[in-house]
């Protein structure tokens, strides 16, 4: 195995080995964990998403509901979608699949969401939770980055952390999560984006760097300091001669770097499998949590 690879694939495995005793020991206590995805509209890419979501609890032994509304549905349709999970006892975690069509106000449909249920950690009661260093859900996305760096015994505490990007998925929340008073995080954490000037000089200051802004082979070999851990959370699509017409790039040019890094994510392989890892662990959270009973962590 190449030594300074990160890979996704075992971590997700570590996770779900975590998150089967959790369920089996809900479901010893008559609670069956049940998460429900809303789509709206027909985005491959989205479709993609979600059925990978179906077939993680699927295999997990979790209980899903996928409902996908028409691209025209209004905002109340979707809004009374919503109300009737919340006040679902069975249920207890939704997830309404972004982006959301035009028409539909993203902002509201996630204030919609119960915060007890809102297992993307989207919803303003959560993200203040995070912020405030008591959170009750974590981001799945970021919280599946330190899930990898614990496995992979990087440690951030006291390290210089560049994040590339200020997303509310993906930038924000790893800010707040790596912020963390606690061992898995205690960094010194620097934001850059697209209007950040001298974004290079940043990032050559950083002993990780988390790429996540959605430009195919953005950051480059000179940008980055010898040695340094990086973290690739971009899926860029790019034309390819290939079978399926496209091949999948990350936002760090890997071939360029790969010399110059100590670890790198692959991508696809890397960062990608835990975000639904993390959504399971969330998912089994919101179960225990709202019918009061108190989980093991390991
Ligand atoms: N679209 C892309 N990533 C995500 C995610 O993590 N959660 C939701 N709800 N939608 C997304």
């Amino acid at each position: 195995m190449d030594a300074k690879l990160l890979k996704g694939k075992p971590v997700a495995e570590a996770v779900y080995t975590r998150v089967s005793k959790q369920i089996g020991f809900l479901k010893e206590q008559g609670v069956f964990p049940k998460l429900s995805v809303i789509l709206v509209g027909e985005d491959p890419a989205s479709q993609v998403y979600v059925r990978r979501k179906g077939k993680a609890c699927e295999k997990l032994g979790i209980l899903s509901e996928t409902i996908v509304l028409p691209a025209d549905s209004s905002e109340q349709a979707l809004v009374t979608k919503i109300e009737a999970l919340n006040s679902d006892p069975k249920n207890h975690g939704i997830l309404v699949q972004l982006p959301l069509p035009g028409h539909i106000d993203e902002d509201k449909i996630i204030r919609t969401v119960s915060p007890q249920k809102d297992v993307d950690c989207f919803h303003p009661q959560n993200v203040g939770l995070l912020v405030s260093g008591n959170p009750y859900m974590l981001p799945c996305t970021p919280a599946g980055i330190v899930e990898m760096l614990r496995f992979y015994k990087i440690e951030t505490e006291s390290k210089h952390v560049v994040v590339v990007g200020r997303s509310n998925i993906v930038g924000k929340p790893m800010l707040n999560l790596l912020l963390q008073k606690n061992k898995s995080a205690n960094a010194t954490v620097t934001i850059v984006h697209s209007r950040t000037k001298e974004i290079s000089a940043h990032i050559r200051r950083a002993d990780i760097v988390i790429a996540a802004i959605g430009q195919p082979n953005f950051i480059k070999k000179e940008q980055l300091k010898k040695g340094s851990v990086v973290i690739d959370v971009g899926i860029n699509r790019m034309d390819a001669d290939n079978e399926k017409g496209y091949t999948l790039v990350g936002d760090v040019d890997f071939d360029q770097v790969y010399e110059t890094v100590s670890y790198i994510t692959p991508v696809p392989g890397g960062v990608g499998p835990m975000t639904i890892a993390m959504l399971m662990q969330n998912t089994v959270t919101a179960a225990a949590v709202q019918n009061k009973i108190l989980l093991l962590e390991e």
